[in-house]
């Protein structure tokens, strides 16, 4: 037996190390069952060393944080602790990581049993946890045309492979057509498909990337197609032979939870390949959400895709791709690969998303349906006139306060905030309260604990918008 093992695989399936990480879960499970129920700051000690803390953070950072937020590091399924020991709900996740919420025992298992790796993996020395992640990956989506993949550390360098690869395959053509409202990443290439001047704003601009707009509900379907393809012809002919491929977050997360029925993909992705574009899947912030492994399954959209990027809850990034894409040796390396912690959670997150959590009946969309109900009755009762409209699908759940006006909508997520739900914005105008839920460990009841806060802080809005409305009348 022993000469059939490597002194890795020993070590992993000994008693004493099998014991020690069970005694850290456990010892961890503990501390967090204790962590029950949203409530205030511990007491004014921790309080004040909290500010103090976060307000030396503030300064060496040079900005302050959205809201004043420092994780003490544990949490228990949806909730989460902050330094100075109150509790809130987590509602956006870390910007959408943490789908299985806070000391979850099966991924600190996994971050535990990484004890027997490097720390740190890379391209030129992988370890068995980063073979194992695409694998576990590229089994999922034998359905479609990807076949091979590369593991990286985050969204952005994803995208920045995605984007390399096919302007290889394409060469000369460098040139991306992408949608309005979309995001990319913030690195110099990303930052210029991210349609948002001011996060490049005094950087140069190298005119590469055309945008279309992507479907809008109030236009319907065929005036949605008609203006996208309109567009798309006019870059088509305008840059002849320049444009290498188009990018697509199926549903845009920044842009405001933004997404379409099936036909207008399927109108857009026919055109593109006609042109004879790389179709890439911008999948970041919707892998796992929104009810299968990827978007492009939900869509049924397996057939078109080129190249498609997925971080986030996966923990890990990392890009697949078909065959004609895989790039030539040279173009994409690096060297992280990732924490063998990470990859060995990465592999785990998609693990446990096959339990239940998929298809009209599994979990997202139970839950998902619950936050829908809630905030409708809230919209028809209670809060009249207070939700403009809802946007959502899956495990991405947004709602319009009021007018959706920047002042607005902080004005509810910091109110949300201090009645103990953290929730974030997106959309361009109007603005929406963006929620990316702990759908992986949330029970229905507390999915109507947050609405409850999210009634009361509308409420509490309204009454203050009342009053300053009362003291300078516009
Ligand atoms: C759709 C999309 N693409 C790319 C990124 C960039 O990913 P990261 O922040 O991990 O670099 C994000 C992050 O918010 C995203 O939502």
């Amino acid at each position: 037996m022993t000469s059939a093992q490597t002194e890795a695989s020993k070590l992993i399936e000994s008693e004493a190390f099998r014991q020690a990480t069970e005694r850290v879960v456990q010892v961890v499970s503990e501390s967090s069952s204790r962590i029950r129920s949203v409530c205030p700051a511990r007491s004014t000690e921790l309080s004040e060393k909290f500010k103090q803390a976060l307000s030396q953070f503030q300064k060496d950072r040079g900005r302050d944080l959205f809201f004043p937020f420092l994780a003490s590091g544990l949490g228990s399924g949806p909730l989460v602790e902050l330094e100075d020991g109150s509790v809130k709900f987590d509602m956006i996740t870390g910007i959408g990581i943490n789908f299985f919420g806070h000391s979850h025992p099966d991924l600190l298992r996994e971050a535990l049993l990484a004890a027997g790796s490097d720390i740190y993996q890379g391209n030129l020395q992988p370890g068995r946890e980063t073979a194992d992640l695409l694998r576990a990956l590229l089994v999922r989506v034998e359905s479609s045309r990807l076949k091979h993949g590369w593991v990286t550390t985050c969204g952005t360098m994803a995208n920045e492979i995605a984007l390399k690869i096919i302007r290889q395959k394409k060469f000369p053509a460098s040139h991306i057509i992408a949608f309005s409202d979309c995001f990319a990443g913030r690195s110099t290439a990303m930052q210029e498909i991210t349609d948002n001047p001011k996060y490049r704003e005094g950087q140069p601009h190298h005119g590469e990337v055309h945008y279309v707009p992507f479907y809008h509900p109030n236009l319907g379907l065929r005036e949605s197609v008609r203006l996208t393809l309109e567009a798309l012809h006019e870059h088509l002919t305008r840059y002849a032979g320049k444009i290498a491929g188009i990018m697509m977050e199926p549903v845009q997360g920044e842009g405001g939870f933004n997404y379409a029925p099936r036909e207008y993909y399927l109108e857009i992705f026919e055109a593109a390949k006609k042109a004879g574009l790389a179709i890439w899947l911008d999948e970041i912030q919707t892998f796992g959400r929104t009810g299968q492994l990827f978007a492009f399954q939900t869509f049924e959209l397996q057939q078109y895709v080129d190249v498609v990027t997925a971080a986030k809850m996966l923990h890990a990034s990392v890009v697949l791709f078909s065959e004609e894409y895989n790039p030539k040796p040279g173009l994409v390396a690096g060297t992280f690969t990732g924490t063998s912690a990470s990859l060995r959670v990465a592999r785990r997150v998609i693990e446990l998303l096959d339990r239940g959590f998929y298809g009209p009946s599994g979990r997202i969309s139970l839950l998902s349906d619950r936050f829908a109900r809630n905030l409708q009755k809230l919209s028809e009762g209670s809060c009249r006139g207070m939700i403009a409209s809802q946007r959502n699908i899956g495990g991405m759940v947004a709602f319009q306060p009021f007018s959706g006006t920047q002042e607005d909508v902080k004005w509810v997520l910091m109110k949300m905030f201090e009645y103990g739900v953290v929730a974030f914005q997106c959309g361009h105008g109007p603005i929406l309260v963006r929620m990316l839920p702990p759908f992986g460990v949330m029970s229905e009841q507390q999915v109507d604990e947050v609405s409850l806060i999210i009634e009361r802080a509308l409420l509490a809005v309204a009454e203050e918008r009342k009053k300053k409305a009362e003291v300078s009348p516009s």
